[in-house]
């Protein structure tokens, strides 16, 4: 059985040297966006997946489309202005603290990450203004985060906030228990607090999203970067127990609110992940 999610040893630091030989969830994150700050060990995984399915730079892009509208939805129409970005990655085009600055002038955010890439890039260009804040730490330790000096001294934990885990839990392998992370991140949440959440999916419709699922976690997981696990709609369910999903659920990327109708139609890469906005009561 998995241990509750802080009834483990105590939390290594993150690292803080760059290991170019070895791909990173970011870098690699980065090259599928058509960024700039990766390796030749990243673009490796890229060119294995993107030879196969060219599809999945297209629903890189989609989860910063989503991600966007979400963010705007949340610092907006429901006027939240906290957010905790776990997994908040190199930055892109636009980011969480431009879209909530830009839809709520008070919002706050402070971002987490444990890639050293990131805390020290991504630290000059995401800590832009007085509301934001980045802290390289480790997302599987809720309590850890939760008393981190540096995010309790800058958000108000005790009140309503969106805790955005996008494209994150699906780097949790089952052996370090995502489901009881998420079930402390839920605990720890104010009652009014919003999550919005973004994971790889198994289709389970043993054909081709199946099989795309199993071809680029084998890739993903089984390789080198080692972690990218596509699991079930039932899984992933499971993870916001305790929540309210809004409308409409937890859907294809681009079926979530979207600006205005599909251009294109939806390819099998739009079927291997699900997103949702969710309100703990
Ligand atoms: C696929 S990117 C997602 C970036 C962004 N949230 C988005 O949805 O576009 C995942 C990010 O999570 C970070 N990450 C993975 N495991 C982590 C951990 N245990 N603690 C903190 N960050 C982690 C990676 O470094 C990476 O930047």
């Amino acid at each position: 059985m998995t241990p509750p999610a802080d009834d483990r040893a105590p939390t290594p630091a993150p690292p803080t040297t760059i290991d170019p030989t070895t791909p990173s969830v970011a870098r690699v994150y980065d090259a599928f966006l058509g960024g700039t700050d990766h390796y030749a060990s990243d673009v490796a995984v890229f060119e294995q997946v993107n030879a196969v399915a060219p599809q999945m730079a297209d629903l890189a892009r989609s989860t910063r489309d989503w991600l966007v509208r979400a963010v705007r939805y949340l610092a907006g129409t429901a006027g939240m202005d906290q957010f905790l970005d776990l997994g908040a990655g190199l930055p892109s085009a636009e980011n969480t603290h431009q879209v909530a600055q830009r839809y709520n002038g008070d919002a706050r955010v402070a971002y987490v990450d444990i890639d050293p890439v990131v805390a020290a890039h991504g630290r000059a260009l995401l800590e832009e203004n007085q509301q934001t804040r980045l802290v390289q730490a480790d997302l599987t330790r809720p309590d850890d985060i939760w008393a981190h000096p540096e995010i309790s001294g800058f958000l108000e934990l005790d009140q309503p906030l969106v805790l955005m885990q996008s494209g994150t839990i699906h780097h949790v392998p089952d052996s370090e228990g995502p489901q009881e992370i998420m079930e402390r991140y839920i605990e720890l949440l104010p009652s009014g607090s919003y999550i919005a959440f973004m994971h790889f999916h198994d289709p389970e419709d043993d054909g081709p999203g199946t099989e795309l699922a199993r071809f680029v976690e084998q890739v993903f997981a089984q390789g080198d970067m080692g972690s990218g696990f596509f699991r079930t709609r039932e899984q992933l369910t499971r993870f916001l127990h305790g929540t309210e999903l809004l409308d409409p659920g937890l859907v294809r990327l681009e079926d979530w609110w979207p600006n205005g109708p599909h251009l294109q139609p939806l390819t099998v890469a739009d079927q291997v992940a699900l997103a949702g906005v969710a309100r703990k009561p």
